[in-house]
């Protein structure tokens, strides 16, 4: 695996494999791998020749108050992941490579819609930041095919969104969460918990998993379903953020009719948020 830093770089390397005809997948990421990173890469180099992954803590799509600067970076066991999980190009720009002239000062790319609900709505700017530099990312690497896990549901649509909105030729890859044993999703921040937090952590995927079972044994009242979510994350010892029930397309409220759904949740526990979410088709 060769590690790139800057675009020239990369650019020059893509276009040898490109000249011999070579399929690209590109995942991107912000470090701390963990197993469901690494099944990330093992879909993209099930489905192309070449494999290039980013690292790149993006400052725009942290607010103010969040944790850029605590993020964990954890480079050296990444690197070593990365090389034995197939990756071929691994691209790991400083920010002035990608915002040469800051990230406030940037060109902007907003999905407008779903950029401003849910995660977007307690996190203002973070989908403009995700957007742009997932865009930026794009352009540089000019995959075939982009790999993005599910459990950031809505970040998936938003780059689906992006891609069709800007006519972007390449196929967006959904790839189903990775969980722990007892049912956690996995996420770089999971670190951040207490043992106490962490033992308590698994009760969001059960929340969702109930008001599943609920929606397929054949429950329609989405706002009572939203409402009983949000007390069960309480009594669980959760901050809830939200819970709702949502058509798994667009994100909008489900209207009657409508059968491809995704129950999505946040939630504080401490100062971590988790995010989760569940699809049922009914
Ligand atoms: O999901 C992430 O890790 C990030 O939002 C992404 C897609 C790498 C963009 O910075």
């Amino acid at each position: 695996m060769r590690t790139v830093r800057t675009i020239t770089e990369l650019r020059g390397m893509i276009h040898v494999w490109r000249n011999k005809g070579e399929r690209i997948a590109f995942v991107p990421t912000m470090g701390n791998l963990h197993a469901g990173h690494i099944h990330l890469m093992a879909q993209a180099v099930h489905r192309a020749d070449r494999v290039v992954a980013s690292i790149f803590v993006n400052p725009m799509q942290f607010g103010a108050n969040e944790d850029f600067t605590t993020y964990p970076r954890t480079l050296s066991a990444d690197s070593i992941a990365l090389a034995e999980n197939g990756v071929h190009a691994l691209f790991l720009p400083e920010v002035s490579e990608l915002y040469p002239h800051g990230a406030e000062n940037t060109t902007r790319v907003e999905v407008v819609g779903l950029s401003d609900i849910l995660c977007g709505a307690s996190r203002p700017g973070h989908f403009v930041g995700v957007a742009t530099v997932v865009n930026k990312f794009f352009n540089i690497v000019q995959p075939d095919i982009a790999v993005f896990g599910e459990k950031d549901y809505q970040q998936l649509l938003v780059i689906r969104r992006m891609v069709a909105d800007l006519c972007l030729p390449i196929t967006i890859l959904g790839v189903p969460t990775v969980r722990e044993p007892d049912g956690l999703a996995m996420s770089s921040r999971n670190g951040y918990l207490t043992a106490e937090q962490r033992s308590g952590a698994s009760r969001l995927y059960q929340v969702l998993r109930a008001t599943h079972q609920h929606i397929s044994e054949g429950a329609r009242d989405y706002a009572m379903l939203a409402e009983q979510g949000m007390q069960a994350l309480r009594d669980a010892g959760f901050t809830p953020d939200y819970f709702t029930v949502r058509r798994s397309h667009d994100l909008m409220l489900p209207e009657p009719g409508d059968s491809e759904l995704v129950v999505l949740a946040a939630a504080w526990s401490g100062s971590t948020r988790l995010i989760d979410n569940i699809q049922i088709d009914i």
